[in-house]
């Protein structure tokens, strides 16, 4: 996998970088452009600036199909926090997706399992995911997929760690007691099955689970890890989220930013079994 470090907009990087991804592929209504979709705090910049070039007619949203990642169980599809609110309010209210293109799991939905069968049933039917965006939790979970969570899993219904409901409750008055426990999710193996992936981390809470996957190995213990055995991962970050690196990736990093110092990024090869 490459790890991007850029002092630019994390948002602004990513959105010019997905642009390009969809235009080069040209799709059309029979071969639309299949994108996997986050949420969460990291990722509002990257919206704002997908919106922008939407209205500047740099990029269509007519023939993408999106797959969000992830949704509270038990929040009403209305709720000001539901992952369908966030997504309507930043991107998909703004932009000419039809919607009939956009693919959210239900966390109101009363066979739970079912739901998630379905849901990989569609990305199934769409033919995979040629994009997935994603951002990083404080503890390294993938869309959420805490850690512990199996590498072949796939969409199904989770608890939530402790230290997510934690992070998460700052969307929610601050009121840990109000941030569901639950939640319906894309799976570390449906994650690996799309064909390349764009993974966003910034500021310090995120370098803990950076530190993790500068080590070597890939372990369920920090699921953001797998992004090493995918063979098409982008880790986006900050220096502030690569700031405890460990000893040879940082060196490197350092090494490439004094030779280098005004380059847009700066890029690192992490491998799974190399340091
Ligand atoms: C939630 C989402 C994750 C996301 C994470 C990061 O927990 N389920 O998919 O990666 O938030 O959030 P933030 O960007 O707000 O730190």
């Amino acid at each position: 996998m490459r790890l991007v470090v850029t002092k630019m907009n994390l948002g602004l990087w990513a959105a010019a970088y997905v642009k390009e991804k969809i235009n080069a592929f040209a799709p059309t209504e029979q071969k639309p452009f299949v994108l996997g979709l986050p949420t969460g705090g990291t990722v509002v910049d990257l919206y704002a600036n997908l919106r922008l070039f939407y209205k500047e007619k740099l990029l269509s949203f007519q023939h993408v199909v999106t797959f969000n990642m992830d949704e509270y169980v038990g929040l009403p599809q209305d709720h000001p926090q539901s992952y369908h609110s966030y997504m309507y309010h930043h991107l998909f209210n703004e932009v000419d997706i039809p919607p009939s293109h956009i693919h959210l799991l239900d966390g109101q939905a009363p066979d739970l399992f079912q739901q998630c069968a379905q849901y990989e049933q569609a990305i199934a039917q769409a033919g995979g995911i040629e994009l997935f965006l994603g951002g990083v939790g404080r503890n390294g979970h993938i869309a959420f997929n805490e850690p512990g969570s199996p590498l072949d899993s796939r969409t199904r219904p989770v608890d939530l760690a402790p230290a997510t409901i934690q992070a998460n409750s700052r969307f929610f008055l601050n009121d840990v007691h109000r941030v569901p426990t639950r939640a319906l999710t894309v799976g570390i193996g449906t994650i690996l099955a799309a064909r390349e992936l764009l993974f966003l981390a910034s500021g310090p809470a995120k370098a803990a689970a950076l530190a993790r996957l500068s080590q070597p190995g890939v372990t369920a213990d920090c699921p953001l890890t797998v992004l090493k055995r995918h063979p098409h991962a982008t880790l986006l970050a900050d220096p502030a989220a690569c700031a405890l690196l460990a000893e040879a990736p940082l060196k490197r990093l350092e090494a490439l930013r004094r030779a280098e110092p005004n380059a847009p990024h700066w890029v690192l090869e992490l491998k799974e079994d190399a340091k």
